[in-house]
């Protein structure tokens, strides 16, 4: 049965590959685990009705996997928030930062939570460069995310080494079985846990300290926990309606959006070591020597992140 998805609404550059993935059908992973698709059905469309947070940062990012509807919601973000572009960019430049690092400190093998359309600097690849035998399970619930990740993997991946799935992190007991039956990762060993700009797309009622609290326990000894957040807390009083005008776009739009306090995103570590220099906002995270963006006023990207190490 052909996928539920308007054509006439698609980008073609990504459709036409995203229609032949559900043909071809999803090899690179084993058997699903409760509520984790790792064989997403065709019937499970892409939601053209709605735009998507992992679609429109892929606008952001300069990508194609976009469809006009999270392109006029970002374009609509983006008079309201000028720096949401670069914002991006910022946050991008973390993870490519926080991988190297948990690589240098002997991570090879990372969960993904919420790991976006591939773009540049995918954690896969960035890990490769420094250790080619690493590992990655990718896991994100927005279709058209895991269908390019997948496309990407059949590609360039190898199976025994990537693997992606469709599911929501909420479900931490489902997503945790099933990124270890995908045989990508070893519990035995630590594991670096990506949970880069997404835990801001959990609202309050998710309990979202909850949550990532269950992973905290999950992980083995040594693992790196590694977050991004969005937050309010730099925003001059004189630019803080707009920013608040932001998050009201993005929640009228069905995108569950909530910066939150440096203090709360603090707490997502738990005892967790934070790895210098602490939880700072991303353009000073591990910034010496790279190029970094928004060096001069890093609060202005409105990011702040981290690496907590598991005791
Ligand atoms: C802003 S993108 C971040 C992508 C990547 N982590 C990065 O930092 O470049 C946020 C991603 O989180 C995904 N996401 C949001 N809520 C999620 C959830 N509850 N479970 C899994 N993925 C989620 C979105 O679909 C989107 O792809």
């Amino acid at each position: 049965m052909p996928p539920k998805v308007s054509v006439t609404a698609g980008n073609s550059q990504v459709l036409v590959p995203f229609l032949l993935t559900c043909r071809v059908g999803w090899r690179l992973t084993n058997k699903g685990v409760g509520r984790v698709n790792d064989r997403p059905d065709p019937a499970d469309a892409i939601d053209l009705g709605h735009p998507n947070s992992a679609r429109v940062y892929d606008y952001f990012l300069g990508g194609t996997a976009n469809w006009a509807i999270d392109r006029v919601l970002g374009d609509k973000l983006s008079e309201l928030v000028p720096i949401i572009r670069t914002g991006a960019q910022v946050n991008r430049e973390f993870l490519g930062r926080a991988v190297r690092y948990a690589v240098g400190n002997g991570i090879t093998q990372f969960l993904d939570l919420g790991s976006g359309v591939p773009t540049v600097g995918n954690v896969h690849e960035v890990a490769d460069e420094i250790d080619p035998d690493s590992r990655c399970v990718y896991v994100d619930r927005e279709p058209v995310a895991v269908a390019h990740a997948r496309i990407l993997l059949e590609r360039d991946g190898d199976p025994d080494r990537h693997a992606v799935l469709q599911a929501d992190l909420r479900d931490v007991d489902a997503v945790w079985k099933a990124a270890l039956a995908t045989g990508v990762l070893d519990p035995s060993r630590p594991i670096g846990l990506l949970m880069v700009s997404v835990l801001h797309f959990l609202d309050p009622q998710d309990e979202v300290s909850e949550v990532v609290a269950q992973y905290r326990e999950l992980l083995p000894p040594g693992s790196h926990l590694v977050i991004s957040h969005a937050t309010l807390d730099a925003v001059p009083e004189a630019e803080l309606r707009q920013f608040e005008a932001g998050v009201e776009l993005y929640r009228a739009s069905g995108i569950a959006a909530s910066p939150r306090d440096r203090d709360t995103i603090r707490a997502y570590f738990g005892d967790f070591a934070l790895a210098e220099p602490g939880l700072t906002w991303l353009p000073e995270w591990q910034a010496a020597g790279h190029q970094v963006l928004l060096r001069e006023r890093p609060e202005a990207c409105c990011f702040v992140g981290g690496l907590g190490i598991k005791g």
